[in-house]
């Protein structure tokens, strides 16, 4: 059985499998272990751990321990009880055009900037400077589809591809900041050097060595120390470039950076983190934790929506944790989720201000039965009969894995927007 522990409970012989903690910023790779002595738990304790999960039927159990289930379900009512009265943004204008409309110009927008993000790293490593033009042309862009439909790159940001994750994590974690930051009030030159930064945030691993940031075991602490320094080179690199503003640096330089001062390269604390590392430090874990990758498997997104509120005043900063959750809503983007109509359903967007109320693509109908087409709803929608306020409502989050729903293939299927009638 899969429990939860404090690390300063764990024993030797308990047999953790899962570090419960941002990928890149623990040395204890591969993701699964068996506490060894006491120096291993002095280490996790060091680098910011507060707790993991263990497999009791691996290793030993402990009364200190507890049920994955029920600290999941605490932690969901907790993050719903404290978020969902909330005021969304209010400066934050309507979206401009549909969804319908947006989605084609930003998946234009969005393969263009994955191709310049790539197009930079290859003219990095073979001695060329960064291409600031490139970059801020990229970003507005991005910054242009946002205000036009904040919907649409959201959305394909979740679209994973197994291919070419640094890439695609550039973008994505562009696109997360991006929407978070609008959400925190920052607009004009901010919002676009806080991109540039953010489209750029890894650069830095053009100057490791070969393999090392592809290297599916666990780093050596040696190697750790090498991999730390892709934050400085990054930084480097978009100073040399000489044509972007220096603020742009902050974000490679300061997005391993945590509000609890367990990260690097400084171990800043606090607002010394700066709202750029601050922002991008939340975009750049949750990409991470919810994308396949050869040696992990991405968690579903209400998943590290929750690990993320949990880190709220640890790792990340309290507020910028509320408000990366209301741009994000409760259910994110991707979220499998059963309604109390029996449907199966994939949350497709968000409704502004209604954190439990998104537009949801239903895939199942109540006998379990696949729609086709599949149909997207509005979860405000009253119920027609009056028996109760909405047609639908979530129940609660699925597994994707358990009800044998293919997020990607139902995300890629466009809905119609006319359903059939909530039973
Ligand atoms: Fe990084």
């Amino acid at each position: 059985m899969i429990k939860r522990i404090r690390v300063e409970n764990l024993e030797v012989g308990m047999f953790i499998s899962d570090f419960n903690t941002p990928y890149l910023s623990h040395p204890f790779l591969p993701n699964r272990r068996r506490v060894g002595g006491a120096g291993d738990i002095d280490r996790m304790l060091r680098c910011g751990m507060k707790e993991v999960m263990i497999d009791t039927s691996r290793g030993r159990d402990s009364s200190k321990a507890l049920g994955l289930y029920e600290v999941d379900r605490q932690v969901e009512k907790d993050m719903i009880e404290d978020l969902q009265g909330e005021d969304e943004a209010p400066a934050l204008a309507p979206d401009a055009i549909p969804l319908a409309r947006e989605l084609p110009k930003a998946r234009r927008v969005y393969q263009d900037a994955r191709q310049v993000v790539k197009d930079q790293f290859e003219d990095v490593r073979t001695g060329h400077p960064v291409d600031g033009e490139g970059a801020h042309e990229t970003v507005k862009d991005l910054v242009d589809s946002i205000f036009r439909n904040r919907n649409a790159l959201l959305s394909l940001s979740r679209i994973k591809s197994f291919d070419e994750y640094t890439f695609n994590h550039s973008i994505n974690v562009a696109v997360l900041a991006l929407n978070l930051a609008v959400h925190m009030g920052i607009l004009d030159q901010e919002l676009q050097r806080l991109g540039v930064g953010a489209v750029l945030h890894d650069l830095g691993k053009v100057r490791m060595p070969d393999g090392l940031i592809q290297k599916p075991g666990r780093f050596s602490d040696t190697e750790y120390e090498v991999v730390k320094t892709h934050a400085a080179h990054g930084a480097k690199l978009i100073l040399d470039a000489g044509n972007l503003p220096k603020e742009c640096a902050a974000v490679p330089m300061n997005h391993h950076e945590r509000y609890d001062g367990t990260g690097y390269p400084r171990h800043l604390t606090g607002l010394k983190v700066g709202k750029f590392g601050l922002i991008t430090g939340i975009a750049d874990v949750y990409d991470a934790m919810t994308t396949n990758r050869p040696y992990q498997k991405g968690m579903p997104p209400d998943v590290a929506l929750r690990m993320t509120y949990q880190w709220a005043g640890t790792h990340f900063h309290p507020i910028y944790v509320r408000k990366f959750i209301q741009c994000l809503g409760i259910f994110p983007v991707g979220s499998v989720v059963g309604l109390d109509s029996d449907e199966v359903a994939v949350v497709v967007r968000q409704n502004r201000g209604e954190l439990l109320r998104p537009w949801v693509r239903l895939a199942r109908a109540p006998n379990g039965a696949p729609y086709s087409p599949l149909f997207d709803v509005d979860l405000r929608d009253p119920d027609p009969r009056g028996e109760k306020p909405f047609a639908r409502s979530v129940k609660g989050v699925l597994d994707p894995g358990r009800c044998d729903i293919d997020v990607h293939q139902v995300m890629t299927s466009g809905g119609v927007e006319d359903s059939p009638q909530a039973t």
